[in-house]
């Protein structure tokens, strides 16, 4: 474990720390400032993580990785007689959160700063586990999910949303190709902390087993992310995320201007009426704590 300091969540695993540390810094300060942006994006995927959590009214939900919290409030609004709990890494986002839900009147929705891997949650306090692309970033996956079925009641469920590999989503191999100008970029790892952390389903099985789940199910969810309503607007969002960011860090200004064009033009093949939709693939995942 590490010492808290103002930046860092209180008891964050050593393992975890690097994340801490950028979803308190610039990655959660975009994330917040930009919540509905996120939101819109992935929105083809929320009735899939509602079907999966199946939550019932009276329900005891926490919600990994809740970032703003959309998914949480979602969660205390399908259980009215029960209550919704969002646990996030990250400050500013909880911050945004807890605005956002009082906003909304919900009464029944907390949100705890800590690390999910490691916080003492209260045992078997739950009935349902809920994760909307927030469970792929622990540095010890068994761990991290030991400790969500720990606070599980037995039989309680589980239902994650998560990326499938980075081959099947384009709106990722877009950014990628035209930011990386020509470097070759390393493939994310299937089974290291991040995005394509769950990706790979014999991972998936091995870990969800290992830390305490059984019925484990994985389903493809094809679908597209919106970046943005036209061209301008889906260029404005890209251009700010923190993969695009970082490739841009990297290249001179005359290659830095030709690949954002070339980002700009494949957005702009990529408008329709909806809005500029790339391909996405993700996996809902089910499983049982024993
Ligand atoms: C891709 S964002 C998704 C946020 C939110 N679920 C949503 O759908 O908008 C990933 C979230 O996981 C959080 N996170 C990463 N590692 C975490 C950890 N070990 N414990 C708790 N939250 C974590 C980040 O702070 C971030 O808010």
């Amino acid at each position: 474990m590490t010492a808290p300091t103002p930046q860092q969540a209180p008891l964050v695993d050593a393992r975890n720390a690097d994340m801490a540390a950028a979803w308190n810094g610039a990655e959660g300060e975009d994330w917040a400032a930009r919540a509905d942006r996120f939101d819109a994006a992935s929105a083809a995927f929320d009735p899939a993580l509602a079907g999966a959590a199946g939550i019932a009214a009276a329900d005891r939900v926490l919600d990994v990785g809740c970032g703003a919290g959309t998914s949480t409030r979602a969660a205390a609004r399908a259980a009215p007689a029960g209550h919704a709990t969002g646990v996030d890494v990250s400050a500013p986002l909880l911050a945004e959160a807890r605005r956002r839900s009082a906003a909304a009147g919900l009464a029944n929705t907390t949100f705890v700063w800590a690390d999910a891997q490691v916080h003492p949650f209260d045992p078997a306090a739950y009935d349902v586990a809920i994760s909307r692309f927030g469970a792929m970033f622990f540095g010890d996956p068994v761990a991290g999910f030991a400790n969500v079925a720990r606070a599980l009641r037995p039989g309680g469920r589980l239902a994650l949303l998560t990326w499938q590999p980075l081959a099947r989503n384009e709106w990722l191999l877009v950014i990628r190709r035209t930011l990386s100008a020509g470097r070759p970029l390393p493939e994310p790892p299937s089974d290291a902390p991040g995005p394509f952390g769950l990706a790979d389903p014999d991972h998936v099985r091995r870990v969800l087993a290992a830390a305490g789940f059984s019925a484990v199910d994985l389903t493809a969810l094809p679908g597209a992310v919106r970046l943005g309503a036209d061209t301008d607007d889906a260029f404005g969002f890209v251009t700010g995320l923190g993969p695009a960011r970082g490739l841009l860090g990297g290249l001179d200004a005359g290659t830095r201007r030709a690949a954002l064009e070339e980002l700009r033009a494949a957005l702009a093949d990529h408008e329709t009426p909806d809005g500029v939709l790339l391909g996405a693939a993700a996996w809902a995942i089910t499983a049982r704590r024993r």
